[in-house]
């Protein structure tokens, strides 16, 4: 194996190269690859050979052992992203970006563990302990049987965890921790790997459930929680746009149970507050119909979540006309922009596009295509939908309409909150449900001319 002195790594990707450029091609990101001791060496040269080591006992896939028992916090937001509670010797990372309210929710989970008879440790390296307490007295959580410590020295955490023996431990963050077998500064992508794999494979073989932080960074000299999202059983995120009090935490790996699972919790004065019905709040503020605004009946993981896309279609005063999405993918909606031109005859050329998911979230499932055609054209054509309409169905190039999974839990949502007809794609099974009527289309083009009078087909 070719031995090199230094190598170059993406601390937003950890993708490496053997010279240094501006951007990563992996991730995108700008100004994020730096220079990195190579992460393990490794002795050089030989190959390893197959006498030295010893033979390892196989086993077979079939067990007697009950799976251990999972812990449920009683927050009922956070058991089901964590896949039905908190599996012993897991390692579950939380990422997001700082201030979003990480250090609030782990604080608050310990608390809520601790109460549920595990021994838990909560271990700051970024605020001294007093902080935390006063943090903990704000929320209420001073009777709680957490134990508290302050430190980023890896090898006095783990032999302190060694001595302790708790069933949960809380690394705030990852980013912070430093492990003296390793040269380079902390923060960088070689310290927070090495912490990572230390942690981990420690909880691992003490039987330690192990909770890690890590700050979402933007500059290059921090790495970012993606560098360890493979290290890891459960990998969390916690999502919300500033300035608006909803959270949500999104499984986007789980080994124990199932990814995409959202959890919705409000920030408030006293702390996260669990939020059991996410579609009342997404919608709480929808007024009379406008045009541009369409509600959408989504699924997020089990559970069904209704979001309201609100577009705006201005003519545009440079010659470069603006694309701007704030959670939903941009990419989407470039396409949904090309088959609404192309196959239905609805232009957007020289007009500012800008589509918004309200609240603050974020929607990446393919079924909000049709919904966001139909605020795209709602807003061009000026003409609202009317108040008590869903709208789901995935969008084809060929402007065909596709159907989408769990229609009967879109649609049984949409009843409970009082909506009356949905529009969605045919094909399919059809359920039907009590107090709703569905208005099934077969594409893009007669969608917009029957709902709005728009596109060729209304064309003389
Ligand atoms: P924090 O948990 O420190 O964020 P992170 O660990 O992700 O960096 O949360 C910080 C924000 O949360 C801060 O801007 C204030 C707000 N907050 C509340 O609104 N209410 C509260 O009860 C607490 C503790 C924090
Ligand atoms: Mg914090």
């Amino acid at each position: 194996m070719a031995k090199s002195k230094t190598q170059f790594t993406c601390s937003a990707c950890a993708a490496t190269y053997n010279k240094w450029s501006g951007r990563c091609e992996a991730c995108g990101e700008w100004n994020t690859i730096t220079e990195e001791a190579p992460f393990s060496a490794g002795p050089a040269g030989s190959s390893l050979g197959t006498t030295k080591g010893r033979t390892i006992e196989l086993s077979d896939l079939s067990t007697e052992e009950t799976p251990p028992p999972r812990t449920v916090s009683g927050v009922a937001e956070l058991d089901r992203v964590l896949g039905g509670g908190l599996v012993p010797a897991s390692a579950v990372l939380v990422g997001g970006d700082p201030g979003i309210g990480k250090s609030t929710l782990l604080l608050q989970a310990a608390a809520r563990f601790a109460r549920m008879g595990l021994k838990t440790i909560y271990v700051s390296g970024e605020e001294a302990s007093a902080q935390v307490r006063m943090r903990a007295q704000r929320l209420g959580l001073t009777e709680s049987p957490v134990k508290l410590a302050a430190e980023t020295n890896l090898r006095d955490i783990m032999t302190t965890l060694e001595a302790e023996r708790p069933q949960l431990a809380i690394i705030d963050s990852i980013q912070t921790m430093w492990s003296d077998t390793v040269s380079s500064a902390p923060g960088s992508v070689s310290q927070v790997r090495a912490a990572a794999h230390e942690l981990t494979a420690f909880a691992k073989r003490k039987g330690i459930a192990i909770i890690l932080v890590g700050h979402v960074t933007k500059e290059g000299q921090i790495a970012g929680p993606r560098v360890v999202e493979h290290m890891v059983d459960t990998v969390l995120y916690f999502e919300g746009e500033r300035g608006h009090q909803f959270r949500v935490l999104r499984a986007v790996k789980n080994r124990f149970g199932p990814a995409d699972e959202i959890g919705v919790f409000e920030m408030t004065g006293r702390g996260l507050a669990e939020v059991a019905n996410p579609s009342a709040l997404f919608l709480s503020d929808r007024g009379t119909p406008s045009p541009g605004s369409v509600v959408f009946a989504g699924i997020e993981g089990t559970r069904p979540v209704l979001v309201e896309f609100q577009a705006l279609v201005a003519p545009s005063p440079t010659p470069q006309a603006r694309r701007t999405v704030v959670g939903w993918d941009s990419g989407r909606l470039a396409m949904i922009l090309a088959v609404l031109e192309s196959r239905c005859d609805v232009p957007f050329a020289g007009l500012d596009v800008y589509l918004n998911v309200a609240g603050g979230m974020k929607v990446s499932e393919p079924a909000a295509d049709l919904a966001v055609a139909a605020a795209l054209v709602s807003a061009r054509e000026d003409s609202a939908l009317p108040a008590d309409t869903v709208v789901f169905g995935e969008i084809s190039l060929s402007g065909a309409l596709r159907s989408v999974s769990q229609t009967e839990n879109r649609l049984k949502e949409a009843q409970k909150l009082g909506f009356t007809t949905a529009l969605a794609p045919k094909g399919g099974k059809a359920p039907t449900v009590d107090g709703i009527t569905s208005n099934r289309v077969g594409d893009l083009a007669s969608f917009v001319s029957e709902v709005f009078g728009a596109g060729h087909k209304a064309k003389d």
